[in-house]
This record gives structure tokens, sequence and C-alpha cells, in this order.
């Protein structure tokens, strides 16, 4: 396929004019004049002087049709072969219609929503003049201090691969090379990011391979075979060796054993810190090993362009590395139809007209009222349009509710929870607003304001949350509690004896102490998007009845992290009943259990499970089971149940999880309906990795789980014959 690419271009370049192509730079570079940055410095310390802009393969962070279209054609007017570059952003949530950020969006167990998101999300970056974006973020995360878990759709490997899958369809869908709407998908960080020691952001990351292959790889993997068209590398060592310059994990098993053969860049800068981890004596050896591992693009330092023309030239690069490498960039550029129209799906008129689209913004706000999750609910919520409603905190009428990664979104015209508030209440003036604190501060006047703006309320409802900023890429926190400012003001507002709901904004989970422990009510938002304020609204006043479930476990308190449902039991569980026996597998002053669990989450109505069987009891390789169970809409308001499917395997060769999610369905149901949910388990889903990495499963008993969240559950149990 890509011999004509070799033909018409590899075999007629410079050494110079290849590595070129292996070269990405960010936006500044373009902007005239004085380009520079941090990390590669002025452009004439690259040594090879302004050309290399213009023979570069890749550009990082330019976005707008207009300004796309002059930096292409500028490009183009000065690159020998006419050789196109390719233009490459963070779409990771929505470009300028913001949608929920990914932790929200896992939290709607919605696989479908989650692929119109980013197919909107690739609508609007396409029009706009970008080819590719660094998204989906896949990675595995059981530690809410790392700042990053935002960027996850959560701690379980199968919901991951579910949304990973529907991510990668979603920007890319199935006819890139002439769907213009569309751009190429790069998952990333490969690998095991997410594991991060301690949460603090690019810290080591240390893990047997079984591991790595039972929990951490599935959700790679599933965007690789879902067509991936880019895998981005980790920051962290990867059984020591940074992934960035790991052959066994990039060549090994990336390309040799996945199969995949599209284009693998470097994170930002991650080629040069392969010295400061230890691993690279200097950059000229930190090339070497990038390239000799098969990283194709270096995004955003000098190491491939100052360094692969003498590695090859002293014999130690065999050319053929770069070759393959421009090859793939060449394919990708020819995928996207690049040669032919260099300005692909850029259209200045179209993206007046469809980005932050009506249209887009509506599936922003089904997808915020799908992420949010409520999490208590003692007999205040929804509120009724007659109450008088006391809307306080930093968060009561703020445009910061858009979330790390969400650079092109404006937090001007998001829509406020204040203001949407107003519109459902009786009338404007029974939602009273105040600020009530700052994010991280509290002053005597502001107190007194809320506590004013509380006197004749019927209800408060406290909006309170971590800034944007806090969570994210470099937003590890040690205290993952709210900020004592805004504990302080849930304090005040409680001695006023209403009754008291919180609407959390936040990018992790958080521990809850001083707010579920004193609300009646919580309802957690995350960083809902664009249209956040409109949909958390429908859910306070029962418009939308709230049917979000936890895709990650919010810790009882940050010393339980990292704390995960699937988890093995040890040899000296804690028993359900109390004990005395001290020589357990426990806290002494916090319980084992999270506070909330995966799959949590409340809704304004009730749900009933009864009748959980199992079409045999024993199951063997060409006979799978049914499992079936009746859930029925036991309250007053439809609403959409969650129904979790766990499987636990009662002994394996190594030890197996407490429980796994294998399946999920969602079923609406009216008030008193019924419906029955068959679930299908097969012998594949009982394979897991033994100590000889192979993956197979093993006969024997199996507890099946069925129910409204990993703790509340139904059992079953079967044999594998
Ligand atoms: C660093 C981040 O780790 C990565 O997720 C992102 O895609 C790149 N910067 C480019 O912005």
């Amino acid at each position: 396929m890509s011999e004509h690419l070799y033909n018409k271009y590899v075999k007629n370049m410079t050494l110079e004019e290849k590595i070129a192509q292996l070269l990405q730079l960010a936006a500044p570079f373009y902007d005239e004049p004085g380009d520079d940055s941090e990390i590669t410095g002025p452009m004439e310390e690259l040594g090879i002087g302004n050309d290399t802009k213009r023979a570069a393969g890749s550009v990082l962070g330019i976005a707008g049709a207009e300004k796309m279209m002059a930096v292409q054609k500028e490009h183009l007017a000065s690159n020998r072969l006419g050789i196109p570059l390719l233009f490459m952003a963070d779409i990771v949530h929505g470009f300028k219609t913001i949608f929920p950020i990914p932790l929200a969006i896992g939290c709607s167990w919605n696989p479908e929503l989650a692929e119109l998101s980013a197919e909107i999300a690739a609508r609007e970056a396409a029009v706009s003049g970008l080819h590719v974006t660094f998204a989906p973020m896949v990675d595995l995360v059981r530690d809410g201090r790392w700042g990053r878990v935002m960027e996850s759709t959560g701690e379980d490997t199968y919901l991951n691969s579910v949304f990973a899958k529907a991510f990668v369809q979603g920007f890319q869908g199935d006819d890139l090379e002439n769907d213009m709407t569309r751009v190429a998908a790069c998952v990333k960080h490969f690998a095991a990011y997410g594991l991060a020691e301690g949460g603090r952001d690019y810290n080591t990351v240390d893990l047997s391979e079984r591991q790595l292959r039972e929990y951490y790889l599935p959700a790679y993997k599933a965007a690789v075979d879902a067509g991936v068209e880019m895998v981005m590398t980790s920051f962290n060592i990867v059984d020591g060796i940074p992934a960035t310059g790991n052959r066994r994990l990039m060549r090994g098993l990336l390309r040799d054993e996945w199969g995949f053969d599209g284009v693998v860049i470097s994170d930002w800068a991650a080629i040069k810190e392969m010295i400061a981890h230890g691993a690279a004596e200097d950059d000229k050896e930190a090339a070497f090993k990038a390239i000799y591992s098969g990283v194709d693009i270096d995004m955003m330092t000098t190491s491939y362009v100052k360094h692969l023309p003498e590695l090859v030239k002293e014999g130690l690069v065999d050319e053929a590395l770069i070759d393959e490498a421009v090859l793939r960039i060449l394919k990708l550029k020819e995928k996207l139809g690049l040669f032919e129209n260099p300005m692909r799906g850029a259209d200045p008129e179209l993206e007046k007209k469809i980005v932050y689209s009506d249209e887009h913004r509506q599936v922003s706000r089904k997808l915020a009222e799908k992420s949010s999750v409520l999490l208590k609910n003692e007999g205040v919520l929804p509120l009724q349009a007659n109450q008088r409603v006391a809307l306080i905190g930093p968060f009561a009428d703020s445009g910061d509710i858009l979330g790390w990664w969400s650079w092109q979104g404006s937090k001007e015209t998001a829509v406020k929870l204040g203001a949407s508030m107003q519109v459902l209440s009786a009338s404007p003036d029974h939602v009273v607003i105040a600020e009530g604190s700052g994010i991280h501060t509290i002053s005597e006047s502001q107190k007194a304001e809320a506590i004013k703006a509380a006197a004749d309320a019927d209800v408060i409802v406290l909006a309170v949350g971590e800034a944007s900023e806090m969570s994210g890429e470099g937003g590890s926190r040690s205290d993952i509690r709210l900020p004592q400012a805004q504990l302080e003001l849930i304090r005040v507002m409680k001695e006023l004896g209403k009754p008291l709901a919180v609407v959390l904004f936040n990018g992790r989970p958080l521990d809850l102490h001083g707010v579920y422990d004193v609300a009646d009510a919580v309802l957690e938002a995350w960083f809902p998007g664009s249209e956040g304020g409109a949909a958390l609204a429908d859910l306070l006043y029962g418009k939308v009845n709230p049917s979000g479930r936890l895709s990650m476990s919010f810790p009882y308190s940050v010393g339980q992290i990292p704390v995960y449902y699937n988890a093995y039991n040890t040899g000296r569980p804690k028993p359900e009943e109390e004990t005395d026996n001290r020589y357990i597998s426990q806290y002494i002053d916090i319980p084992n259990e999270p506070l909330l669990p995966f799959g949590f989450g409340l809704s304004y109505t009730t749900f009933a499970y009864e009748g959980l069987s199992l079409s045999s009891e024993v199951m063997a390789a060409d006979r799978p089971l049914e499992v079936k169970v009746t859930v029925t809409n036991t309250g007053n308001m439809a609403g959409t149940e969650t129904v979790q499917l766990y499987i636990r395997d009662i002994s394996g060769e190594v030890v197996r999880p407490v429980k796994e999610l294998k399946d999920f369905r969602q079923v609406g149901l009216a008030p008193g309906e019924s419906k029955e949910v068959v679930f299908r388990i097969e012998e594949t889903q009982l394979r897991y990795h033994h100590s000889d990495l192979s993956f197979t499963s093993d006969p024997g008993r199996f507890t099946v789980y069925v129910g409204a969240s990993s703790r509340e559950v139904q059992k079953a149990g079967f044999r594998l014959a």
C-alpha cells in the first residue's frame, strides 16, 4: 500500500527532510515572529535555521480554519516536496462545545452518547482545521490524588474498554478517508500512566507484567482493535524503562503482538525526559532509544532533528528505521486525504455555522444530565418550583464548569447554575444567589451575605468544589477534601438548620468528610461542560431524573487510596459481622470499604431486583449461560437503572478479584413498570492472565452478582465444566 509513497516521496527525500517529518512543533513556532518555546528554545537553536519549521511534519495546538489554512499554505510554499503538515491538538472532551469531563462521561455508562460527543468534537475540530486529536485517554485510574483521573473514564478495565472503543469510533467514524468531518484519534498514554506512585503526576509506575496485561492494557487494546490511528507514549517508566524508550512495550507488544501499524508519538518532551529519568546520558542517547523503540514522532524536543542525522551517519541507527517512521506518517497524511486536499475539512464559513451550534450544545446538555450522580438524598431533592432557594457557593454563578482540557471552550458563555435555576423556579426571585466563599478563602462579609441570602429560604443549595486547575495535568493533590474555606461555608450554612443540598464540581472523587455527613443531599456534577448549569437545574428540579453511576470509588478518606472495587480478598479478609480479632486485613481507624463504591448512584425513584436466575448451574465452552433478572421501578417517577453484572472466580491459579464487571444494561422504566434483563455469559469472559501470562479460563466455581452497584447485588453460582 505504501510503495507509491516510498517511490514518490521517501526515495527522493534527504535524510534531513525525512527526519523533519518526525518533528512536531507547537503553535508558538507558527505565530510570527520570535518563535520559540521553553523546551526547544528559539528556532535558531534547532541548529538548522528557520527551514526546520517549514520542513516539520506536524504541528500541535493550532486551531481555527483561517489560521490553519494560512499556516498550511505558507508551509507548502516552502516545502520542497509539497508534503503537507498534520495539525494535531488535544480535543479531549469537546472542541468549543465542551462536554462533561471524561470521568463524568464514564459515570453515564452510556457509550452511545460518549460516541456522539466524540463525533461532535471531531466535527467541530475538523472544520477548524484539525486532523488528529490526542484522545481518548484510557489510563486505568485508582488513585484520586492524581489530577488526571478526570481524563479517564474510571477504575474499571471493562468499562474503560467499552468507552475507549466508543470514543475512537466517534472521532474517526467508519471512513476517515472520505469523511472530512472526522479526525484521527490518538489513544494515550501508553502505558499504565494511571498508576503513578502516590498519585503524583509523572511519577514512577511499577507493576508486574501480569497486572499490566490483566488490568491496564485492555483499554488501549480496545482502542487499537477499534482502528485507532495513533498511540501516544506515557511519561512514566514501565518496568524500569521510560515508556518512550521502551522497545519491549512499543515494538514488542504494541507493534509485533498487537499488530499496530499506525503512528506512535512521544508525549510532550518525553524523549528528552529520558535524561532526567536516568535512562539516557544525553539527548543523542535519548533519540537513539526512542527511534529504536519505535517512536515515530518527537513531540516538541529537538532530540530527533539534532541527533538522528549523526546517528545514521555513524551507523548506529539504520536509515531503514527512519524510512519506516516517515512512511507511517505519510500514510496517515494520505489516509486523511492531505496530499490531494491539504486543507481537508477546514472551512471558515462552515466553522461559523456548526461550531458551538445549538444542536451540539443540546447533546452536551444531555450528556451532563446522564453524567451527574446523585450521591445522597434524604428528602430534599427534587426541589419544588415554589420553594424559596438560597443558592450559595463559589460555583453558584461561575463559568468555571468546563474542566481541564477545554482550551477552546468559553467559560464566559458556559451556562451557569444560578441563572438556570431561576428559570425553573416559580419566579426568578425565588432563587437568591450568594458567593459565600472563594475556592480557598472565606471572609466574614461573605459569610454574612450567605446567611442573609438564606434568611427567607426554604432550602439551601450549596454549589462548591475544586477550581478546574486543581485537577488535570500537574494537578495532583495529597489532601482531596474540599478546600477548608468551603468546608467552613458548609458548616456555617448547616447551623441555620434548614434542608441543605450540595452540588459538587470537581475533577476527582473527593474525600467527602464535612460534606456527605453534613448535607441532606449531594449531587455530583463533576465538570459538566458548556451546558452544565441547565442540565443541573433540570436535575435539581426533577425535570430529569438522575441516572449516573460512579465509575470510580469515592474513598472514605485519602489513607485508603488506592481503593477500588475489584480488589483481591487477602488471606485475612474482614468479616461482615463485627469481630474483636485484631489480626485481619483492616485499618484500626477507618473502614476498608470506600464511602461510595463503583457503580453507585441514586435516583428520584427506586428499583427492585427480583428473581435472579441462571439457565444452568453448569457452563461449558460451547454452552454459554443466560442470566435473568427482573427489575421494577417501585417509585413514583420514570427513571433509568443501570443493571450491572459482576462475576467472581472462586479460585484461580493466580488469585482473582472479589468482583469483576462483565456487562451492564441501562433500562428505562415508568413508575410500576418491570422489565426482564437478560445477560449472556460466555467462557471467554472468564479468562484471565495466568502466572505464565497465558489467557485462559479455569474450570471450577464462579459467583454471578447482579445489581445496582458493585456493593448492592444479588448472587447465584455456577460451575465451569
Ligand atoms: C502532555 C499530556 O500528557 C498529553 O496528554 C497531551 O496530549 C500533550 N501534552 C499535548 O498537549
